[in-house]
């Protein structure tokens, strides 16, 4: 990869740029619009939301804004948890696409494999999420689709039913959290992994190893971290409201890691506390 518009390929052929626009926790209004905006204008491409962010309506405007060709931009957005069924999830789907003004979306995702509403029926419940899903993919109103916040479990049980492989698992990765039998198991199934929260949300950017890396190659620590996303094979998503970072982050392909600055990063596992348990989280 050596630009924001360099991509990985999906098993349909579909392209999706090797960086995404992260936007979880980014409020709606004129922050989402105005962070959306500068991003596309730095050079991304790839924009990620979620019903559940609630700012597809000021995300949706800063796309318009930009100024760049719907088709130039790779829109991801996610069906919430309330939203599981296959009726629910197709009326979640126009909602989404109302609010962002889009008429389909690139990437389209089941955001959690077991919502606590459903936690006695959440097989079942994906199955019909997915039906909805494969339905969008089928009639051209995604290009593709996929899950995030799996295991290779959920997968498994997913895979009983569907006609179509998710294409896509958007995951909490960093090098805090290497969640290596997940990434062996979708790797296998030529899964592409997105890796949310490639900055620890922020708090692996004071971590002295990455400050002694980031010292080494005369690179930010977001930068060490963005790039270890990349060397790993993950398609990081890095957040930002602030101009200067967004910026920053898009600065991340003129230089390269060795291997073993990947394998000693990689062993920060734990060091932050882990994102929540699929299975057991309270929603
Ligand atoms: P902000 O949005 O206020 O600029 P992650 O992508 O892992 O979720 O991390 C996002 C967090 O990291 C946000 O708090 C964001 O702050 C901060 N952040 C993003 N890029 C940088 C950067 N280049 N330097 C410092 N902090 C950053």
């Amino acid at each position: 990869m050596h630009s924001l518009k360099d991509c990985f390929t999906l098993r349909n052929g579909v392209k999706i740029p090797c960086v995404g626009f992260g936007t979880w926790q980014t409020p709606d209004g004129e922050v989402a619009t105005n962070s959306v905006r500068e991003a596309i204008a730095c050079g991304y491409r790839h924009i990620d939301t979620a019903a559940v962010y609630g700012n597809e309506e000021g995300v949706g405007l800063g796309i318009r804004q930009s100024g760049i060709a719907r088709e130039e931009l790779f829109v991801t957005t996610k069906v919430w948890n309330s939203d599981h069924g296959y009726d629910s999830t197709l009326k979640a789907f126009d909602l989404s696409m109302k609010k962002l003004g889009l008429e389909y979306c690139d990437l389209y995702l089941i955001h959690w494999p077991n919502p606590i509403q459903f936690r006695d029926c959440w097989e079942e419940k994906n199955a019909q999420t997915w039906k909805a899903m494969e339905k969008l993919y089928f009639e051209g109103r995604v290009r593709a689709i996929g899950i995030s916040n799996f295991q290779p479990h959920h997968i498994l049980s997913l895979l009983k039913s569907a006609t179509i492989l998710p294409m896509v698992n958007q995951m909490c990765l960093h090098p805090a959290q290497n969640q290596t039998e997940m990434v062996e198991y979708c790797k296998k199934l030529g899964i592409v992994l997105e890796a949310y929260s490639p900055l620890g949300t922020g708090a692996l950017l004071k971590q002295p190893e990455i400050l002694a890396c980031a010292e080494k190659y005369g690179k930010s620590p977001a930068q060490i971290l963005l790039r270890w996303s990349l060397q790993k094979g993950f398609l990081p998503l890095p957040k930002s409201v602030t101009a200067q970072r967004i910026r920053e982050n898009t600065d991340i392909f003129s230089f390269e890691l060795e291997g073993e600055d990947v394998v000693r990063l990689s062993a920060l596992e734990g060091r932050i506390p882990p994102s929540w348990n699929a299975d057991t989280a309270d929603f």
